[in-house]
């Protein structure tokens, strides 16, 4: 029996596993953020405070069993924000010494791919097999990665400045929506003509990615319509986010495509927050029948950030015995595969 803890950034989440098998998967959000616009780190700290001890009690209660029935506790040492780490770290350490078992720690961007491999009650989802290519996109990172074995991953490439996340919250941000504005986009751009307005792509050589100019063409273009006529957002919102999304998803399929053709792999995999937008999905499986891939896309409750991902991960690094010390710290800035 495993707990996992997840606490990197704006989500207290925790959930237990009977092996690779998923008893439990609870979430607290934290609406505090929505008010300033995107997450604020100390209360985003404060909130998971509060929150872990009810959530892990949520998640033992509807796993049917007492912590004393737990054989390790694993959690995110990282990449997140470093208060929040603490929380779940600092908890995760408590309950390990305080019931004498096991520590794990589990890379955020790690488990996010290996929660492709989450077995539940009710059967399981397409499972990736080895070698595959995994587009990793959440509201902190875009990366793509070449995973060979349920541990063992290479990133290929990377944003340079903006996650694919913050590009679809900032733009939303832009045209008045409010944060998160990921969801919101991909709800109104089901109403709207995605080559209604267009937005310039980065040139980024290789498989790295660059967001930040989006943002400030959106900006441009918006002001610029608004001068024209100040009921532009309300008469075109529709528009606009089919049009920011296509923008988005055509950047991040081009990059999935030359990732494909470079190492010849077809078996092709979506991860993290973004990964929940019904474009990027729909895009996804149309590219996936031309061009003969194997696309696995994880349903939406494990794309967005959850414990369940950290438990499934700490149990395969149980097996392999990779355990951690007291002396573990939280990483906010913590590589998939640290040297
Ligand atoms: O993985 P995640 O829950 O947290 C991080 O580790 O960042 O990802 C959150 C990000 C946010 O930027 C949110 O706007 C975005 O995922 N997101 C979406 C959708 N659902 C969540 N973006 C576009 N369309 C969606 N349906
Ligand atoms: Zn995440």
């Amino acid at each position: 029996m495993i707990l996992g803890i997840e606490s990197s950034c704006d989500d207290t989440s925790a959930s237990v596993f009977e092996n690779d098998l998923m008893l439990s998967n609870c979430i607290a959000g934290q609406e505090i953020h929505r008010m300033y616009g995107g997450v604020v780190p100390e209360l985003a700290s404060r909130a998971h405070q509060q929150n872990i001890v009810p959530v892990v009690n949520a998640a033992l209660q509807k796993a049917g069993i007492t912590a004393a029935d737990l054989n390790a506790v694993a959690f995110t040492r990282g990449p997140g924000l470093i208060g929040s780490l603490l929380v779940g770290s600092s908890f995760a350490k408590g309950l390990s010494l305080a019931l004498n078992i096991p520590l794990i720690e589990v890379n955020h961007m790690q488990a996010h791919v290996m929660a492709h491999f989450i077995r539940q009650k009710s059967g399981r989802n397409s499972q990736p097999t080895f070698p595959f290519i995994c587009l990793t996109v959440s509201g902190g990172h875009t990366q793509i990665v070449r995973v060979t074995d349920y541990l063992n991953m290479e990133v290929l490439g990377e944003t340079l400045d903006d996650a694919a996340g913050e590009a679809f919250d900032k733009s939303a941000k832009i045209i008045g929506l409010p944060y998160p504005g990921g969801p919101l986009i991909d709800k109104l751009a089901r109403d709207g003509h995605p080559s209604a307005f267009h937005f310039p792509h980065p040139k980024v050589p290789g498989l790295n990615f660059s967001f930040s100019g989006l943002k400030t063409a959106v900006l441009y273009f918006m002001n610029e319509q608004l001068k024209k006529d100040p009921e532009f957002t309300v008469k075109n919102r529709a528009d606009i986010c089919a049009s920011i999304q296509k923008t988005i998803v055509d950047i991040l399929l081009s990059k999935l495509i030359e990732a494909s053709e470079q190492t010849g792999i077809k078996e092709i995999a979506l991860a993290g927050g973004v990964s929940a937008n019904s474009g990027l999905r729909d895009s996804l499986r149309k590219e996936a029948a031309k061009r003969g891939w194997n696309a696995h896309i994880p349903i939406p409750e494990f794309c967005t950030d959850n414990a369940a991902m950290i438990a499934l991960t700490g149990y395969y690094k149980m097996e392999r015995g990779q355990f951690s010390t007291q002396q573990v710290s939280s990483s906010a800035r913590y590589p998939i595969n640290p040297l």
